[in-house]
């Protein structure tokens, strides 16, 4: 745990230095928590400079993260493949553990830091690698897909990773009658109705995303007469009552094309703070439901990472050597689909 630190002085300058900030922040979260935010943000961006780091953050960070410090924003497939191209030799991960060693894997020469060793993930503590090890006695000659939210140790394991955005793809590229995908079940049933590729699944859930249900999405159709959009971490159940299912970069393209005048995202609260930004005229059914290792990274911790140079990721170097063959099998196959 980082002790509480004093929070910077306020400055009166403040408030003309963030005036577009405040009054995107202040849209998104109750304006009176705006100027407690602002001297944070601000040492943050000054420290930032001078280490010469980029900070990263994944779309379920809070406004003040995403708006207010990240140079990189996205999902967890943009945010590996910007650790890949990344020419600071300093990177600040605001997510969770597994997002940072996958940029730690992707850029072996480069600190990689995140701000709060306790932000995990209900999906990537679900399977080791002894357990893939244990699938793969099991079903010999499948191949195995890992979806990012693993370890570094069990995607050292896997012959390629995926995310949700691409894990269709992943799966048919290897290839097979049959494949090993894992750990999450939902998305694996998700992926399964879309291939005549075999799959052998696991039975990890995200915490999160399995906690919607089929009530909720009625509800929010019925009441809001909202379109529906789902994270393919949803259960089964709540997929098919929805009008769309995706990832958290196909929300935002769908969201573009449909332009619907309400919609009730499914997944993460965050996700909907951050995409009502960039689409001002839709009128968002926010969910409740946060994800409780992404809320570990805050202002102050991150702005502590930075004085501090701490939490350093590591992974051993034979683990990121075979996970990094794993990666890169991804984002190889999501080259070959942007030259088509
Ligand atoms: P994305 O791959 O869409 O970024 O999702 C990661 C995640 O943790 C979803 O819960
Ligand atoms: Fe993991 Fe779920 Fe949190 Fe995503 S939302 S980081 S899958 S626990």
């Amino acid at each position: 745990m980082t002790p509480e630190l004093p929070r910077p002085a306020w400055r009166d300058e403040l408030v003309d230095e963030y005036a577009a900030l405040s009054e995107r922040l202040s849209s998104r979260i109750p304006c009176f928590e705006v100027p407690l935010h602002l001297p944070w943000i601000d040492a943050i961006n000054r420290l930032k400079k001078q280490r010469g780091a980029v900070i990263m953050a994944h779309s379920y960070q809070s406004p003040e993260i995403f708006h207010g410090v990240a140079d990189v924003t996205g999902d967890s497939l943009g945010l590996a493949q910007a650790a890949s191209e990344c020419d600071a030799d300093l990177i600040l991960l605001c997510g969770v553990h597994f997002m940072a060693e996958s940029a730690k894997i992707l850029a072996p020469n480069k600190t990689v830091l995140i701000p709060s060793l306790e932000a995990g993930c209900s999906l990537a503590s679900s399977i080791t690698a002894e357990d893939v090890q244990g699938l793969r006695r099991r079903h010999p000659g499948a191949p195995v897909v890992s979806y990012a939210n693993t370890s570094a140790a069990v995607k050292a394991e896997s012959d390629a990773v995926c995310t949700s955005a691409n894990a269709v793809q992943v799966v048919e590229s290897m290839g097979a009658d049959k494949v090993i995908f894992l750990p999450d079940q939902f998305l694996g049933r998700h992926v399964a109705a879309q291939t005549t590729v075999e799959l052998v699944l696991w039975s990890g859930r995200c915490e999160v995303h399995e906690k919607f249900t089929v009530s909720q999405a009625r509800h929010a159709r019925e009441q809001f007469d909202a379109r529906l959009v789902a994270h393919p971490e949803c259960s089964p159940d709540v997929l098919a009552e929805v009008d769309f299912v995706g990832s958290t970069t196909a929300m935002g393209r769908w969201l573009e094309q449909e332009k619907p005048a309400r919609v009730a995202l499914i997944t993460e609260c965050s996700m909907a703070d951050n995409l009502r930004v960039q689409f001002p005229a839709i009128e968002f059914v926010k969910p409740c439901q946060l994800c409780p290792h992404m809320q570990q990274i805050t202002l102050p911790n991150i702005y502590a990472a930075l004085r501090d140079l701490q939490h350093e990721v590591d992974v051993p170097e034979p683990i990121a050597d075979r996970a990094r063959v794993a990666l890169r099998r991804m984002l190889d196959i999501g080259r070959r689909e942007a030259v088509r």
